[in-house]
């Protein structure tokens, strides 16, 4: 067992600061990494801010960040994929028993014993797992990943959540040339969801409240911009969609995106509000709509999206902040004021 540097919350009402936290020697299987940069989700705010108490309370302290990016700095004896120096990446999970049929499936994500990154049980050392925020991590093979060398780092961090979140349900709901797409909320997974449905090749309707960033969605990829607010914008859209992303963290009203969908279309929503949201069965049964969600995606297709944004040189719009920052981050990404991740600079955590 090693200390290792993190910024953690003592309580729902606490700024982040600097700490340390146990992490295990790396085992037969493990991967040590050196951690180099790690997005903001908005996630690590929901939760250590405990807004989701009612499905996951958060376990204090709390070292939140799923968006790692780091090189590997020791090896266990078993470990085949990686060597030391190498880059290598985590998202949201660090384990799963590997044995049920989501696990054989490859679809980890939805697993009955799957161990997030941070607030879950750590079958290691007891009390719950730390994430990112910090400057090492200890993570068996199986749960990291390669990526690919012409991406910037900082950039590519974001895409082991916000990257994989969006892609994932492209993917499942057929996000091709030909289909009209739908992207409500251009923050964090937002912006991605643009970059992936572009390179799919659909034609992307970006759904924002925020009219300053109608600019940016065009050059993020999208072929037409609305302002949700503006009723007449939001009514010339009815009909038409084959599938909406929903990205949104807040309360809204998700019946005018239902709406929006051509028979047999599907909103899926990966933003997660901390309040239930309202949904009248009409809009659903007129149209045999459907509404849905979708949680990350599993290791096979996170080194798959990795991969494609190899392929295709995307990465995240990212702001690099210091963790000196993190705090001034949250109340900025509350403001919908992030263009459009920050991405962690962790050498800014070797002075404290
Ligand atoms: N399903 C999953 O596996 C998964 C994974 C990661 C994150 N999440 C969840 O996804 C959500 C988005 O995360 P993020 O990191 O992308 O957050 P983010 O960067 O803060 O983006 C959220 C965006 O939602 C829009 N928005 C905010 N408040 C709104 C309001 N009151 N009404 C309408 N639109 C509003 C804003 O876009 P505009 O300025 O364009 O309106 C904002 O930029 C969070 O709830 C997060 O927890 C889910
Ligand atoms: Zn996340
Ligand atoms: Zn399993």
């Amino acid at each position: 067992m090693y200390q290792a540097k993190a910024y953690s919350a003592r309580s729902a009402e606490s700024r982040l600061a600097a700490s340390t936290v146990a992490r295990r020697d790396p085992n037969e299987h493990d991967v040590q990494i050196e951690i180099l940069f790690c997005g903001v989700c908005h996630s690590d705010l929901h939760q250590v801010r405990n807004e989701w108490k009612g499905v996951m309370p958060t376990v204090y302290p709390c070292v939140p960040g799923h968006e790692i990016v780091g090189r590997v700095s020791k090896v266990g004896s078993g470990v085949t994929k990686f060597k030391a120096g190498d880059l290598a990446a985590v998202g949201c999970m660090v384990d799963s028993d590997r044995t049920c049929p989501e696990c054989q499936a490859g679809l980890e994500q939805f697993c009955k014993n799957l161990t997030l990154t941070y607030n879950f049980p750590d079958k290691h050392l007891g009390g719950v797992t730390y994430g990112g925020y910090s400057d090492s991590l200890v993570v068996d093979e199986r749960f990291a990943l390669h990526v690919p060398a012409n991406l910037n780092l900082a950039g590519a961090a974001p895409l082991l959540c916000a990257g994989i979140t969006t892609y994932s349900p492209m993917r499942h709901w057929g996000v091709t040339k030909g289909k009209k797409v739908g992207v409500v909320g251009l923050g964090g997974l937002g912006h991605m969801g643009v970059k992936f449905a572009h390179a799919l090749g659909a034609h992307v309707v970006v759904f924002t409240t925020s009219p300053g960033k109608k600019e940016d969605a065009v050059r993020l990829g999208a072929d037409e911009v609305v302002v949700s607010r503006n009723a007449d914008e939001m009514k010339k859209q009815e009909g038409s969609f084959d599938f909406i992303l929903d990205a949104v963290s807040a309360d809204h009203d998700i019946e005018a995106y239902i709406g929006m969908l051509r028979r047999d279309g599907n909103l899926t929503l990966v933003g997660a509000p901390e309040k239930p949201l309202s949904v009248s069965a009409f809009g659903l049964i007129m149209g045999r709509r459907s509404l849905s969600g979708s949680p990350i995606g599993g290791i096979p297709e996170t080194q798959e999206m990795l991969d494609f944004c190899g392929a295709h040189n995307i990465t995240s719009d990212v702001e690099v902040i210091p963790i000196q920052k993190i705090n001034e981050a949250y109340e900025r990404l509350l403001k919908s004021d992030v263009k459009y991740r920050f991405s962690i600079d962790m050498a800014s955590l070797k002075g404290e």
